[in-house]
């Protein structure tokens, strides 16, 4: 079977294609054929070897994954042969409050990750497919859905709530879909007036470009007098306007690493915010993800699919930020 590696040390890595035999599940782990892989920001940061959490040298690349079990080993019960499946993002994460071990297992950086035709997982990191939810959707979910449905939740996001989301990428995209059936007011921003008439049409209710708009916060302010959350994927360089954004009292999810600088925090303080630190999730949040999805009929938006000998190019593609939502390998 084919499967890439990233090869190299530090920022010194290369994506290799090695073929070897298919590798045999361990007592408690399945086998999966993997039929789709998506990418995340992070993949890129893993390649760079700037990704502060998990940054193995010669790993198997991404962590987003879905697929049909190909094997059983040992002690699995509960699951088939044919089986089909979606891969959480950490292997060792299936429920409650996050440890070390969830922390270091994460796929694609801390073990071995998805862009390979078969791979070795923990029977618990599994989430069984609903019929009508395609491998290259189900592949969508892991980290960028799963992030979005965590920093929702842990904003305690409910209908009528004003919610801030920042660009255009994955996480943000999954965010205005579960947001809008969670029945709250969005608003989100852009770089490009071309994606933010995409946003539009998914649903949201204001639009910010915050490339011409530089002070975006006030913007945002003007439209919704301060908003109840905010999913933060931009980072130290935009927490400062994100805090300006909130309402006295407003939630932010931080969960990005785009931008970086030094914000003042007092803001926290004087405007009694809550700022919750967010690691993608766990194997039963992905579950609740599947099936709000499935329940709600969300189509995961799929900017491009790319076959799995393209991967060099899918990852060139994603560093140049033209994409909305998710690129995938189809494999
Ligand atoms: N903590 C976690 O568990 C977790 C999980 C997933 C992702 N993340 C992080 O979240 C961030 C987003 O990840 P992703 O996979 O969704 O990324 P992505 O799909 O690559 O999207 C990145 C998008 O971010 C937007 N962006 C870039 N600079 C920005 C800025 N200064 N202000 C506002 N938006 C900006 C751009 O949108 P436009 O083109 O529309 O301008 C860009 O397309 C990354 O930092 C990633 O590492 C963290």
């Amino acid at each position: 079977m084919k499967a890439y590696r990233l090869r190299g040390t530090g920022s010194d890595r290369t994506l290799v294609l090695e073929d070897r035999s298919a590798p045999l599940p361990k007592p408690g782990y399945v086998r999966v054929r993997v039929r789709a892989a998506s990418f995340n920001y992070r993949d890129l940061l893993v390649l760079d070897g700037g990704y502060a959490r998990n940054d193995l040298d010669d790993v198997v690349p991404l962590s987003d994954g879905a697929g049909e079990i190909s094997a059983l080993g040992d002690g699995v019960s509960g699951w088939n042969v044919g089986d089909r499946v979606v891969i959480n993002f950490m292997a060792h994460w299936s429920g409650g409050p996050i440890d070390d071990r969830a922390l270091n297992s994460s796929l694609g950086g801390g073990v071995d990750g998805v862009l390979a035709e078969e791979v070795c997982v923990p029977a618990h990191a599994l989430v069984a497919l609903p019929d009508g939810l395609g491998f290259a959707e189900a592949a969508s979910l892991p980290c960028a859905a799963v992030t979005a449905w965590h920093g929702l939740r842990r904003c305690g996001v409910k209908a009528g709530d004003k919610v801030l989301l920042l660009g255009t990428g994955g996480v943000s995209v999954f965010a205005l879909q579960f947001a809008k059936a969670m029945g709250a007011e969005v608003t989100i921003t852009s770089s490009s007036e071309e994606k933010l008439a995409m946003m539009k049409e998914l649903g949201a209710d204001h639009v910010v470009n915050y490339r011409t708009h530089p002070e975006w916060d006030e913007v945002v302010r003007e439209l919704t007098g301060g908003v109840d959350a905010v999913v933060e994927t931009g980072g130290s360089g935009t927490l400062a306007r994100s805090m300006a954004a909130c309402r006295p009292g407003g939630q932010i999810a931080l969960i990005g690493v785009l931008t970086s600088d030094t914000p003042d925090v007092t803001p926290i303080l004087l405007n009694a915010l809550t700022v919750h630190g967010i690691y993608v999730g766990s194997t039963e949040m992905l579950r609740e993800v599947v099936e709000a999805v499935h329940v709600n009929r969300i189509e995961p938006v799929i900017d491009r699919r790319f076959a799995f000998s393209d991967a060099e190019a899918a990852y060139v593609y994603l560093r140049s930020g033209q994409h909305v939502g998710k690129v995938v390998i189809e494999v």
